[in-house]
């Protein structure tokens, strides 16, 4: 069995009563309920992890270091935070970059990702569905 690990940053727990006509209405437990689903079909198994705090997502990236798979949604760090870089850089495991928004069609700001260079792949824009489709690409 593949184990894939998932990991939120800053401010998705508040997915469905933040910006909803932006990041849609589903919640994150909502999300996490649909990818889990979708991982026992796929043979596959998830682990789910969200914080704000930068170090608590690094560690939580050290820890799933040997998971087959890492889906990742670093949030605003992802524009600027090098030691989830790093982190994502010291690991084996393949790293998806997930966004539901499409970055690249927002402020100039959120058009550099420091992560998406040491990530396997992007994808971003489908909102929750962009993490069903990082699952799928990575198992
Ligand atoms: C986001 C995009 C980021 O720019 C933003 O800071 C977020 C959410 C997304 O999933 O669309 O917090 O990662």
């Amino acid at each position: 069995m593949k184990t894939i690990a998932v990991i939120n940053g800053p401010n998705l727990n508040l997915l469905g009563e933040r910006e909803p006509e932006r990041y849609g209405g589903e919640t994150l437990s909502g999300i996490n309920a649909r990818i889990a689903a979708a991982a026992a079909g796929l043979g596959a198994d998830c682990t789910f992890f969200q914080s704000n705090v930068e170090g608590e997502i690094v560690t939580a990236i050290q820890r799933a270091g040997g998971a087959d798979g890492i889906i990742l949604n670093a949030g605003a760090y992802t524009h600027y935070s090098i030691a989830i870089r790093d982190a994502v850089s010291a690991v084996s495991a393949p790293v998806a970059e997930v966004h539901l928004s499409n970055v690249a069609a927002r402020e100039e700001f959120r058009h550099t990702s420091v992560i998406a260079p040491v990530c396997r792949g992007i994808i971003a824009g489908f909102g929750g569905d962009s993490y069903l489709l990082a699952l799928r690409a990575l198992v």
